[in-house]
């Protein structure tokens, strides 16, 4: 892992990238393989640090985890251990999702409360209310969450106050081999969720109304290996297609779904970007300097909070004033001052940035503050007059594979030190 990007800015990006799977649904794909004893082969993984954190997780618990090339061969005993360390657990907040398959399968879980990115509170209520209703007890004690279902979990209607992406994951992963019916209302939509549940399904869950706010578990006895492919990541995706938007360049992405990154198209599309779909991906053009747009993250099919960044970024050089609201996460516009090191122009009051578009952006050194926040500095850099260093790039690598060699590929002068 890198300590640090150097970028010196100015050129268009041009060329074609690849992108890979999901880090947010991968991570998920391995913690739900604790439900069923045997060998699962996940495919379509990135090559990023908190799958080897996930796999040393899965491994402290009894799992065999082998990697070849980009697929991850899980092999899951018939009794894994139920206790999951801080030491690894603060690396990673996907740690929390071996909660629910530990509950549902094992009867009883303890797993330390997680760390992750530095982008505001992120509290689990909503994710222990729903194991409660469940049946099982949950608390926290001594910094764990200490779940405890001994005569199993029975199905609940569940109504989420917020549509957690983590919480809906959980509860589903838990009622999966609950005794009855579940329903989760207000339920996250999001596609990593609906992966997750394809590979819950493929195991031999009974799960409907995926990608709905409405998800239905018909809870099974048991469930049984199966080998799945991670889905494409459009958080990746989408940066590639700020990036072409930002230094006015042209990139062709494969590996990718642009059904997924609906409302960011459209976002690009009134900032002046030209999108068309392309074999396994789509081509971002930008001839001009970029428009302000005004966005407010959302959840799926919203404006996803991880795009943040990448999107104040292309407002920070844009041609006007922008006003981006994030209502997902309070934290995330932590990185904001770090931008303005970079001589944008922005003021945050609450959760909104208000954006005065300035022609020039100047380089200078900036500390990433978590995956989303590092990339959005790197794309600014890019643009910068100069050098811009990226101090604590190790978060890019936590979710973003070969994002420095990528960026040389496509022409940037980007190099890790
Ligand atoms: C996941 C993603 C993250 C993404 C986010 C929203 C992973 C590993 N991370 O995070 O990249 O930005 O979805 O798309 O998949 N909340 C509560 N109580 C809870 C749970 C959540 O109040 O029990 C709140 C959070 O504080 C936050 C909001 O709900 O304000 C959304 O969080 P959630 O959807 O749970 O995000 P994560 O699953 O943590």
């Amino acid at each position: 892992m890198s300590d640090k990007f150097r970028i010196i800015g100015g050129g268009r990006l041009l060329g074609e990238v690849h992108v890979g799977g999901a880090k947010n649904s991968v991570l998920k794909l391995m913690a739900a393989t604790l439900l069923a004893e045997g060998t699962f082969t996940i495919s379509n993984v990135p090559d990023i640090a908190d799958v080897e954190i996930m796999s040393d997780l899965l491994t402290r618990m009894g799992c065999t985890v082998t990697h070849t090339g980009s697929a991850v061969s899980i092999t899951v005993p018939a009794a894994p251990l139920h206790r999951a360390d801080y030491d690894l657990v603060r690396k990673m907040r996907a740690s929390i999702n071996v909660l629910g398959p530990l509950v549902a399968r094992v009867g009883e879980a303890e797993v330390a409360l997680p760390g992750g990115d530095a982008i505001g509170p992120r509290p689990l209520d909503l994710h222990i209310r729903g194991l409660e209703a469940l049946g099982a007890t949950a608390k926290i004690e001594h910094g764990f969450v200490v779940a405890k279902a001994p005569n199993g979990l029975t199905g609940a209607r569940i109504d989420l106050d917020f549509p957690s992406v983590g919480a809906t994951e959980n509860v589903m992963t838990a009622a999966v081999l609950a005794k009855g019916t579940t329903v989760i209302d207000n339920a996250a939509r999001e596609p990593d969720v609906v992966d997750v549940g394809e590979f819950l399904n493929a195991m031999g869950a009974k799960i409907s109304g995926l990608g709905t706010s409405t998800i239905t578990i018909e809870g099974v006895e048991k469930l049984h290996p199966a080998d799945h492919a991670t889905l494409p990541d459009r958080i990746i995706a989408g940066t590639w297609a700020f990036a072409a938007a930002i230094t006015q360049g042209d990139i062709t992405v494969r590996g990718a779904n642009p059904d997924h990154l609906e409302i960011p198209f459209e976002k690009l599309t009134s900032a002046g970007a030209i999108i068309t779909t392309a074999e396994d991906g789509f081509r971002v053009r930008m001839e001009s300097r970029a428009h302000a747009v005004d966005v407010a993250t959302l959840p799926y099919p919203g404006f996803p909070t991880d795009l943040q960044p990448m999107i104040i970024a292309m407002n920070a050089t844009a041609d006007g004033n922008s006003i981006v609201t994030e209502n997902v996460f309070e934290g995330r516009f932590m990185f904001v001052n770090e931008l303005g090191r970079l001589g944008a122009d922005i003021h945050v009051e609450g959760h909104h940035a208000s954006i005065k578009g300035v022609t020039q952006l100047s380089g200078a050194p900036v500390v990433a503050t978590d995956i989303r926040a590092g990339v959005g500095l790197v794309l600014a850099g890019l643009v910068a007059d100069g050098e811009t260093i990226v101090e604590d790039a190790f978060h890019i690598d936590r979710g973003f594979p070969g994002f420095a060699e990528a960026l040389c590929a496509l022409g940037a002068n980007v190099e890790r030190i």
